[in-house]
């Protein structure tokens, strides 16, 4: 996309015909942050509790650990958990004049949540919806997030304000990554996340279904206790890929409370290699053509 699309003074070769110098230096500094980000995965699900921040996570770390650099985003401005999930809990981001360095938890993986932002857990966050927006514009456009091959966002559940500006300011190259779990209900709540995503002019990369089987702790296979495969069937249904599916694992939730992600540590179990397959359509996306 050329960086001044949809400006005034742009010629339709895309290029600037303006004597004066830029007319939209934020829309000028937004578009060349996202020059700099390779790819952008959004997770999201109409339900909450399905697993979306705990899959974002570990998503993110997969995609570290095979050696990409990745930014996690954290656009849940009532509950923001990244920083509890990998142990970043009242760090304090870097700033500068009117940028942000996001925190880093490793040499490839930095982090940014209003979490570092609030003074305490307790404080209550009130947001209209155009704050909202204007946040997490702002999440994307000073923070300096470098060149990064993935950038991961962390979304609340429902179809509302934050993954529609997430969508929005991350533009129509954003892809949905949507979580469900094997239940009924859940499923039709996805059904919703997927036409939205459609509405807004994105793509949907895939569905996950989490919380799938049981990853037995005593003998090391999955056990069915509810049906599955709910997930699978609404991703044929809607035309979308089905990226797989997670068990639940009584690890996957210690680590979570613990405060490091679960990939960091099991990375040769069940569930790990479940979430190493997930991340392979992610590992295949072609490079975006150079601006
Ligand atoms: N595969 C899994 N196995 C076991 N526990 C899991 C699994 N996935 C998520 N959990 C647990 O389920 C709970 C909810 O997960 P998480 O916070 O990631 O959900 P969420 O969809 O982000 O919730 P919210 O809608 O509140 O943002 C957490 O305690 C987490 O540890
Ligand atoms: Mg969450
Ligand atoms: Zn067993």
């Amino acid at each position: 996309m050329s960086e001044c699309e949809g400006c005034s003074s742009a010629a339709p070769d895309g290029s600037c015909t303006s004597t004066t110098g830029c007319d939209n230096p934020e829309e000028l500094k937004l578009q060349q942050t996202l020059g700099r980000i390779k790819h952008k995965i959004v997770v999201m699900s109409g339900k909450g509790g399905v697993g979306k921040s705990t899959v974002a996570t570990n998503i993110a770390v997969a995609l570290s650990l095979a050696g990409k650099k990745v930014g996690l985003l954290d656009v849940d401005v009532h509950g923001p958990s990244l920083p509890r999930m990998l142990s970043l809990k009242g760090q304090k981001p870097h700033m500068g004049d009117r940028t942000m360095e996001p925190v880093p938890w490793s040499k490839n993986l930095s982090v940014m949540s209003l979490g570092f932002l609030l003074e305490d857990d307790r404080q209550a966050v009130i947001w209209r919806g155009p704050v909202k927006m204007g946040l997490i514009k702002q999440f994307v456009e000073d923070v300096m997030w470098g060149e990064l091959d993935y950038l991961v966002v962390d979304c609340p559940p429902g179809t509302g304000d934050e993954p529609l500006s997430t969508l929005q300011t991350l533009g129509p190259t954003a892809m949905g990554v949507i979580v469900t779990t094997p239940q009924g209900v859940a499923i039709d709540d996805v059904r919703r996340s997927v036409s939205f995503v459609g509405e807004v002019g994105n793509r949907v990369l895939g569905i996950i279904e989490n919380m799938s089987g049981f990853a037995c702790p005593n003998c090391g296979t999955i056990h069915e206790i509810f049906k599955s495969g709910g997930g699978e069937a609404l991703a044929k249904e809607a035309g979308v890929q089905f990226l797989g599916r997670i068990p639940l694992d009584p690890e996957v939730a210690n680590s979570g409370d613990e405060g490091y992600p679960y990939l960091k540590v099991h990375r040769d179990t069940i569930t790990g290699k479940a979430l190493e397959q997930i991340i392979q359509p992610m590992l295949e996306l072609p490079d975006p053509p150079k601006a």
